[in-house]
């Protein structure tokens, strides 16, 4: 692994002109067109971008699952490209191991992350009391309702070891009045942790009220159109959603997006 002299130690992320093309010859498909961004540490940012504008496949890239055809990424100071293990990651629909209990699933990202076995029980318990799903415990995946499943999903990646989340388009799946539920609790447990986070989101209103940072994407091949930092001070207040300068930001990426 190469060492990053340059610097650059702060960045929990640095994505470095990212360009992805599928296929050879005439159906060569350019989908990422000279991509960079950085998350810095402790840092919540979020893209958005036209659907099929490549920002799952610049997930897969950063996770290690699909190699660039040109540029590099760096984990915590660290070219990692085309490696594993460097991001925790939580997909658009859940997955969680369906043969594992909740409990199950949670006690094992505590292993891996390198606790003991009575201690990853008993920090399983407080988890799931903080997440309101104690009585689920000993409940395989299955019988949980799409917002307890994301809780959980979100959860095991919490505790897992990696520094940077990546979440791709984590609400999707869920209902408007959960989804606001949801991003609160996921804004307080944030808080706590202040972990490095890159969420993909349609939601621009989703993006503006966690984030520190909002990145907008072209159409593919995707490149930054625009980035934007986002002024309202921590801990975010519902009351946001109506504020004038929160609405006026959403206009101005809606209208880039159009
Ligand atoms: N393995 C692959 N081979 C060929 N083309 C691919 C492959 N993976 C993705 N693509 C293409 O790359 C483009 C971007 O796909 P991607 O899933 O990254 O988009 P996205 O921005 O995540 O879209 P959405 O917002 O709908 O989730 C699409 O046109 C898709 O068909
Ligand atoms: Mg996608």
């Amino acid at each position: 692994m190469q060492k990053d002299t340059a610097g650059n130690k702060q960045s929990a992320l640095q994505a470095k002109q990212i360009r992805k093309r599928f296929g050879s010859g005439h159906a060569a498909k350019e989908v990422i067109g000279g991509l960079s961004l950085t998350v810095a540490d402790g840092e919540f940012v979020s893209i958005v971008g036209p659907s099929g504008s490549g920002k799952t496949t610049l997930f897969k890239i950063i996770g290690g699952l699909e190699p660039p055809t040109e540029g590099d990424i760096w984990i915590g100071g660290e070219q990692t490209t085309g490696e594993r293990g460097h991001i925790s990651y939580v997909p658009q629909q859940s997955a969680l191991l369906p043969w594992r209990t909740v409990a199950g699933n949670i006690e094992l990202s505590l292993t891996i992350s390198g606790a003991g076995r009575q201690e990853a029980k008993q920090k399983t318990k407080e988890w799931l009391e903080k997440i309101g799903l104690h009585e689920y415990a000993d409940d395989y995946p299955h019988v949980l309702s799409g917002g307890m499943l994301q809780r959980v999903s979100f959860l095991r990646a919490l505790l897992a070891p990696q520094q940077l989340m990546l979440l791709d388009e984590p609400f999707g799946a869920l209902d408007a009045l959960t989804r606001l539920q949801m991003q609160q609790w996921l804004l307080s447990i944030w808080e706590e942790s202040r972990r490095s986070v890159l969420l993909v989101t349609h939601s621009i209103e989703e993006a503006l009220f966690l984030s520190d940072r909002v990145i907008v994407l072209s159409a593919s091949p995707a490149v930054v159109l625009q980035e934007f930092v986002i002024p309202f001070e921590r801990p975010r207040r519902e009351a946001l959603w109506t504020d004038i300068a929160f609405n006026e930001m959403k206009q101005h990426i809606y209208e880039l997006l159009k």
